[in-house]
């Protein structure tokens, strides 16, 4: 299955009672492995999680740290992007340059990457000693 495929069919199961926003994402990982999330609301609003953390949580949860490609869609005007968050956990697990579509259900896509939607990330190597 695509990624686009595989990201529009778990937007379905996105819990979103709360927005009426259904988002969904897919990961093609580095060993090949498609992964998928959608969002989680929660009543208790702050504990809802994204769609693009539900599909990170699963490839890590399968024993792989290595993006490939993400794909994240959603029934908006435009492409959605990620928010910053979820900029930050792509960011930890992909390099800059990994391909990120965002797409709308409308067939709208706007193709970027993890350096462009986090230019400047903190990452490991500002912790190192000088
Ligand atoms: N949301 C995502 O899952 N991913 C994004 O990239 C943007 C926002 C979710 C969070 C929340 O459940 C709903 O969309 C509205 O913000």
């Amino acid at each position: 299955m695509s990624l686009k495929d595989a990201a529009l069919k778990v937007r379905e199961n996105a819990h979103a009672p709360y927005s009426n926003f259904k988002v969904g994402a897919a990961i093609l990982s580095g060993s090949g492995a498609l992964y998928v999330g959608c969002n989680v609301e929660n009543v208790a609003y702050p504990e809802g999680t994204c769609a693009e953390a539900g599909a990170i949580a699963a490839m890590v949860a399968s024993g792989e740290t290595e993006l490939a490609e993400v794909y994240v869609v959603a029934q908006s005007p435009q492409p959605v992007p990620p928010c910053g968050g979820c900029r930050q956990k792509l960011a930890e697990f992909g390099a800059r340059d990994v391909k990120v579509t965002l797409a709308t259900t409308d067939g709208a896509e706007l193709e970027t990457t993890i350096g462009q939607l986090l230019p400047g990330a903190f990452d490991a190597s500002h912790m190192q000693d000088s």
